[in-house]
Order: C-alpha cells, then sequence, then structure tokens
C-alpha cells in the first residue's frame, strides 16, 4: 500500500515536473518565435534595421527585453562595433537623429574631431600639393572618435536600460565570435595585404588562408576593450587603459593625439533640420552634417521642376534631378562646414525664395556644365558607413548613420585595444578646391582646424505624415547618401511603393563635380543613358548606390522594417504582445 501511494506521488510529481518543464520550454519557444530576422519584417511593434544581421538580432532582443528605441539603438552600435568592422565602429564617430514618443525631436553629433596638431597644410607638402594617401591611409587620416562619448551622451538622456546591459551582447560576440557572410569574407581577403601591411599578422582581421563564409571572427582585444568600457564608464576610452593604448598607436605619427584630444572630446545635441513637404515633416541632420539641409533643398527644388508630371526614373526626372543636385552639392562646398568655427547660412540656404532662385537657370532641355554652375551667393571609399533605423512598440524612433570612412577605415587597428582607426579627416576640405576620396571639392568652410569637425554628408532622416510619425531611414556612401535618402523617400511618399520596392528601386547619383552622373549598373536602359549623353550628360556606373535601412509604421500602427537587398542589411523585430 506504501508502495503504491509511494509510486502515486512519484507520478504526480513526475507529471508537474513534466508539465513545468514543457511549459517552459513553450515559453522558450515562443520567445524564439517572437523575434523575427529577414530582408523585411511587417506587422511588428517594435522593429530595426541595420548593415547586419546579429547586430539586428540583438537590437529586436533589447527591445524584446522591455528596452527602448534607444536603448536597442545603443545596443546595436556597440554590436556593430564587433560584427561589422569595416564600418561599425567605436573608433569613428557619427550623428543620430530621433523623435520621441511625445512628438519632440532631437540630433546629437558625435562626429570625429581634428587634433590640436591638426592645421590646414597638414596634408600638403612644400610645394602646397597634397601629400598622396596622408589623409586617408595613415595615422594622421584619424580625427578623435565620437561614438564612445556619443552612446554615453545617448544613454545618459534616452535610456531606460543600464549601460552594461546594452554592451554585454557586444563582448559575447567579440569574444565567442559571429559567422562572417559571403561579403565580409570577401572584403578580408580583398585587404588582407593592405591590413598586415599596416598592423603586422597580430590582428584579428587576419589569418594564414583565406576567409570562407560561415568562419567564425573572434576578436579577444576587442571583447575585452569593451569590457574595460563596460565596467568603468566612457572615461575609460577617453582617459583609461583604452586611451593610453590609442596613444600609444598615434606615437608612430609623431603624436597625432595628445591626452588632451580624447579627454576634450565631447558629444553635442544640436538643433534638427527640419522641412514641410506635401503634409510630411522631414527631419534630418544639421551642420556638420550636410544632409539635413541638402535633402530640404532638393525637396523644395523637385516641387519647383515639377515633380508631379514625371515619371520614376525617366528621362526627364533623372534630368531635372541631376540639374537640382549639380547646384545643391555646389553650395555643399562653399557654404557648408562646422558650425562652431564656420558661420554656416543654414537660413538662407533654405529660404524658398533662394532655393527658386537656384532652380531658375535649369534648362528642362540641356545640362548645363558643372564649370558653369558656382555655388550660390547670399546677400562628405569605398562606401563604408553605416546606418540603422529603429521604432518601438511606444512610437520612439532613431536614425543613426556611423562611419569611420573608408571601408575599415584607415585600416590601422590600434594595438591592443582591437578597433580601427578612422580616416576621417579626408573629409575636409585637405586642399582647397582640390577632390576628396568621394571627390568632393570643399574650400572655406570646411577647412582643416585643430577642434573642427569634418563636413559629412550623413543624412539620418526621420518622416513625419500628417503629423504622425510615418519612417526613420538612412543610409551608407559617403556623398551618395544625400540621393540615396532622397530617392528613397520619394519612391515611399510621392510614387507610393512599399518599403522593400522603394528601396530596392534603381537608384542614380550626382554631385556637381565630378561632373558626372553615375548608375548603378546594369539597371538603367542604354538608350536612357544615351539620350542623357545627348542632352549634355556624361553618364557613368557604379556597382551599386545605397544600402539603406528603413523603419516604417503603417497605418494600422503596426511597424515594418526593411534592409537594403544589395548587401548584407537586416531586419528584425518583436512582438510585444509575445513577450513572456
Ligand atoms: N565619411 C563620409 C561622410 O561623413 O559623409
Amino acid at each position: 500500500m506504501m508502495i503504491r501511494s509511494f509510486l502515486y506521488y512519484l507520478m504526480v510529481l513526475l507529471g508537474l515536473f513534466l508539465f513545468a518543464f514543457c511549459k517552459n520550454e513553450g515559453r522558450s519557444d515562443l520567445r524564439e518565435s517572437s523575434i523575427e530576422l529577414g530582408k523585411c519584417v511587417w506587422d511588428k511593434e517594435g522593429v530595426v534595421s541595420c548593415a547586419h544581421p546579429e547586430a539586428a538580432r540583438i537590437g529586436a532582443e533589447i527591445l524584446q527585453q522591455g528596452g527602448n528605441a534607444f536603448d536597442a539603438a545603443i545596443a546595436m552600435q556597440w554590436a556593430l562595433a564587433v560584427c561589422y568592422p569595416e564600418a561599425g565602429n567605436i573608433g569613428g564617430g557619427g550623428f543620430m537623429v530621433a523623435r520621441k514618443s511625445d512628438g519632440s525631436y532631437l540630433s546629437l553629433d558625435f562626429r570625429e574631431s581634428a587634433p590640436a596638431a591638426a592645421h590646414r597644410a597638414v596634408y600638403l607638402d612644400s610645394d602646397g600639393e597634397r601629400i598622396e594617401a596622408k589623409s586617408t591611409d595613415t595615422h594622421y587620416a584619424a580625427g578623435v572618435p565620437g561614438t564612445v562619448r556619443g552612446l554615453y551622451e545617448c544613454h545618459r538622456r534616452l535610456s531606460r536600460m543600464d549601460m552594461p546591459s546594452l554592451i554585454d551582447p557586444a563582448i559575447a560576440l567579440a569574444r565567442e565570435g559571429f559567422p562572417l557572410t559571403a561579403r565580409q569574407a570577401r572584403y578580408l581577403n580583398e585587404h588582407a595585404e593592405t591590413l598586415r601591411e599596416r598592423n603586422g599578422a597580430g590582428t584579428a582581421f587576419t589569418r594564414s588562408g583565406e576567409w570562407q563564409v560561415g568562419d567564425s571572427l573572434r576578436q579577444e582585444d576587442l571583447a575585452a576593450t569593451l569590457e574595460r568600457i563596460s565596467q568603468a564608464g566612457e572615461e575609460e576610452f577617453y582617459s583609461g587603459y583604452t586611451a593610453e593604448l590609442i596613444l600609444a598607436e598615434m606615437r608612430q605619427a609623431e603624436a597625432w593625439f595628445q591626452a588632451e584630444d580624447l579627454a576634450n572630446y565631447r558629444a553635442h545635441w544640436r538643433e534638427p533640420i527640419s522641412c514641410d513637404w506635401r503634409g510630411s515633416k522631414v527631419v534630418g541632420m544639421g551642420p556638420p552634417s550636410s544632409g539635413g539641409i541638402a535633402l530640404c533643398q532638393l525637396l523644395a527644388m523637385a516641387d519647383l521642376l515639377g515633380l508631379d508630371s514625371l515619371q520614376h526614373n525617366d528621362l526627364n526626372y533623372i534630368h531635372r534631378f541631376v540639374e537640382a543636385q549639380r547646384r545643391v552639392y555646389a553650395d555643399r562646398s562653399e557654404h557648408l562646414g562646422d558650425p562652431d568655427f564656420y558661420a554656416v547660412p543654414v537660413e538662407q540656404l533654405l529660404d524658398a525664395g533662394y532655393i527658386a532662385a537656384r532652380v531658375l537657370d535649369i534648362d528642362l532641355l540641356q545640362a548645363s556644365p558643372s564649370a558653369e554652375v558656382l555655388p550660390g551667393q547670399f546677400a562628405g571609399e569605398s562606401m563604408e558607413t553605416t546606418h540603422l533605423s529603429l521604432i518601438d512598440a511606444e512610437g520612439n524612433a532613431v536614425a543613426v548613420t556611423t562611419t569611420l570612412n573608408g571601408l575599415y577605415g584607415s585600416k590601422i587597428v590600434v594595438e591592443g585595444a582591437g578597433f580601427f582607426l578612422n580616416n576621417e579627416m579626408d573629409d575636409f576640405s585637405t586642399k582647397a578646391g582640390s577632390p576628396n576620396m568621394f571627390g568632393l571639392i570643399g574650400g572655406e568652410a570646411n577647412a582643416v582646424e585643430a577642434g573642427k569637425r569634418m563636413l559629412s554628408s550623413m543624412t539620418p532622416t526621420i518622416v513625419e505624415r500628417d503629423g504622425a510619425l510615418f519612417m526613420a531611414l538612412g543610409s551608407p556612401g559617403g556623398s551618395t547618401i544625400i540621393t540615396s535618402v532622397l530617392q528613397t523617400l520619394l519612391n515611399t511618399l510621392h510614387f507610393d511603393m512599399p518599403p522593400d520596392s522603394a528601396i530596392a528601386a534603381a537608384k542614380f547619383h550626382s554631385q556637381w563635380l565630378p561632373d558626372k552622373v553615375f548608375f548603378e549598373e546594369g539597371r538603367f536602359r542604354g538608350g536612357l543613358l544615351d539620350s542623357l549623353a545627348a542632352m549634355g550628360h556624361t553618364p557613368d556606373s557604379l556597382a551599386s548606390l545605397g544600402r539603406m535601412d528603413l523603419a516604417v509604421i503603417q497605418p494600422d500602427g503596426t511597424r515594418c522594417a526593411c534592409g537594403d537587398l544589395r548587401a548584407d542589411n537586416t531586419a528584425a523585430g518583436h512582438r510585444a504582445n509575445e513577450n513572456p
């Protein structure tokens, strides 16, 4: 009898155990399945999109854990510094544009700055000629990194979760490794020789054989750096052991950075640039980025040039936008720079009368040679930058674009710290009138000066439609960022394309100088290019333009995010009501 009772109780206990176990298993499945990754994720309550699937997954997990969009953006940026070393960074800088759920806007400038040793002639030889590659391939190419300050500044003001919880996933990614995508393996192989020449054979980024897709990239030095930052905070990077490693690295360049350059670096909250366009409000980054101003100028010009009468990507559409871009990039070259050093005429550049006057000399049938288009008068590779877009369940929207400038920046790894230094100094006008790596020309407004921030083209953008949050978007691509964002925005707002088509649509780019129009290879008819050439344009090709990351709110309130098909960009989302 006792044995039977014992067995009975044992079976009850076993049953309870199995029930609890299955329930937990079920929960864990539910948790897993409530995060979805893909090129586009639809009908989610919190969505993210960025350049790499690991960072997208981490962003969606932070949202699922109850973090807000700012928490997720911070965690994604730390993660991109690990899983996207070609542009994600702690050795570079960037910009954030955000719309809080209460409808207020913020923009944060954590752009790199020139060290105190910088001066106008630093990239010139005794004849006043540019020293080949000094502003792109050497220690002198690096500006003082802003990303770590930027992340902490954002965290202080807007976060809900503690910083170590946001860094931990990146530390795990660096320590345990992550599988390289095919594109990443190819890039590392293509640049292996340069990476070895500049850093020896001891970094995580080179190996004896070729990298293959799926190989695990483990970064012990970077994991240790992130762990130190997580434990001691931002000052560890700017005046602690990591700062010592950066300064030791810089001794190879006659102490290009001094301890004060790092210790004194600050991120700045700036006034965002905004413009109303056909019932939408477009909010972007102001100087030292040219993105917000150029985007607003181009949207205003679109109306003046008869957008409603134009077909997407037809001859007249391309011609008119190329002419508008010619004028906008000419203005950029003359008038835009760091507002703390140069009086950027923001209001004049966005003035409706000024913009109307700028388009007056556009011939609708003939290209105007760039040599004859001067900047208006009044009374910033490879294309490696990276962007992330997020909208959370509460309605906070974040658009962050960060960069090292070139692919892997200067390709110089800070010895012992495991991260690449930017080569952002090339975004300055290192010689007046002489093109930088993006072919951009500049002058006084963007001349090199100690402590100054170099002009950027990064265009993190948030769009409101009929007074409600609609979209967060942005892209890498150096000088082509502005035109990629413009076209994706028009595809969505004007041509009513769904987000995936708006991103996928073929793109073109022009920027005043060089006097060419770049088309995505193989995506425009030869006859169309011939017709443009007959109008006086010089068509050229680029393998691809833009790698957009976009998040939108659908009319029913659900969120969708999409990453560009052109690369590894990945969207991720979660459903808040599936939270365990
Ligand atoms: N480094 C590219 C840009 O900031 O525009």
